[in-house]
């Protein structure tokens, strides 16, 4: 009887050590915005795969870019006793009180990618340095057309993010701080005049909205261009999905890859992918949403062991400074995209294969 019973402790503490380093099986949320966009698709399958390699039961959930939606999949992770919600916003300012709610049951909350603004209920903020993004569109067209030496004057048109997600304003805005010197001497030109943000604003970052924005402009100010009339050089798109609708835009008014403007983006996703390697994208931004989600299921297990949490940036969400940690951003085009997205895996070459 004691020999059972010492086998039977053995056994216990065992089981209990095993549980220990597998994070206990302890419930994470990972509320995303839409299964529209590929990165988003992609950030999602990262998360859960790296969570539940660590031991983590993972409630991972897409919102179909509805915020009524996003909130009650976060009110039922809630009940569901999740520890950790993650959150990719879709309106980083509209979740309200579902955030206060988690506050109060101890549940630890970080913004991913999309910070959460107007409220004091978030913990910690995982992300890329945004501000950076913009810089490398921007330093691409200063590069591109070397516009420190040039005698030339070039032309531009902008089309940024959504205006109720808290990267499109810094995205542009380094973009812009990064090209308005060119501006102010006159090397750029916006012949449209519209270089506001809420102007070139793009809501939930619509494909078909940015091209049906492009189409006015190019009706309205370069309507001539491809007979001799007002050219058009620079699209300075913030994303890859406002890329594709200006690409679109400019294909369907006649352009080629032999003539079109130099179009930038961000993301990498396929499509523009596909775009860059037929020379209808000049450049994206590659974010790599593996390292995000890595960054990030590092954050979750941090917190829940009460180890130091790995930070090295804040952004300020109107209510407070969150503390945060920056993945990198890198420059991509037509010469570096086989090694940065099929070489490491990103993709299979079939995946960007015509
Ligand atoms: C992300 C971008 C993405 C955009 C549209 C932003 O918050 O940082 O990578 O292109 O949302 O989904």
């Amino acid at each position: 009887m004691k020999k059972f019973l010492s086998i039977l402790l053995v056994l216990a503490l065992t089981l209990s050590m095993f549980c220990v380093a597998s994070a206990e099986g302890k419930k994470v949320g990972v509320a995303m915005p839409t299964m529209d966009l590929q990165r988003w698709i992609q950030d999602g399958e990262n998360m859960k795969k790296q969570l539940e390699a660590a031991g983590y039961v993972v409630d991972l959930q897409y919102a179909n870019n509805d915020v009524a939606t996003q909130v009650s999949q976060i009110e039922n992770m809630l009940l569901d006793e999740v520890e950790v919600l993650v959150v990719a916003s879709i309106d980083g300012g509209a979740l309200g009180t579902v955030l206060q709610q988690a506050k109060d049951a101890g549940v630890a909350v970080i913004a991913y990618d999309r910070l959460l603004t107007g409220t004091e209920y978030v913990d910690y903020y995982t992300t890329f340095d945004n501000y950076k993004v913009g810089q490398i569109q921007g330093q691409y067209v200063v590069d591109k057309f070397d516009l420190a030496n040039t005698d030339k004057t070039y032309t531009i048109e902008f089309t940024a993010g959504s205006p109720d997600d808290n990267n499109a304003g810094l995205f542009f805005a380094g973009a812009f701080d990064t090209l308005k010197p060119y501006l102010d001497n006159g090397k750029l030109v916006c012949v449209s005049g519209q270089t506001q943000f809420e102007t070139v604003a793009t809501p939930a970052w619509n494909s078909a909205t940015a091209q049906a924005r492009m189409d006015n402009i190019l009706a309205g100010y370069y309507a001539d261009s491809l007979t001799g009339g007002q050219t058009l050089d620079i699209c300075l798109c913030s994303n890859d999905s406002t890329a594709l609708g200006v690409t679109n835009s400019l294909v369907a008014f006649g352009y080629t890859a032999e003539n079109i403007p130099v179009i930038t983006g961000q993301d990498c996703d396929i499509a523009n992918t596909k775009n860059m390697v037929k020379g209808l994208q000049a450049m994206s931004v590659f974010k790599d949403t593996r390292a995000l989600a890595e960054a990030t299921v590092k954050m979750v297990g941090e917190i829940l062991s009460g180890a130091e949490v790995t930070l090295n940036a804040t952004y300020a969400n109107g209510v407070k400074d969150v503390a945060s940690f920056n993945c990198t951003p890198v420059f991509a085009d037509v010469n570096n995209y086989t090694e940065l997205l099929i070489e490491s895996g990103y993709y299979t070459a079939e995946q960007l294969a015509e």
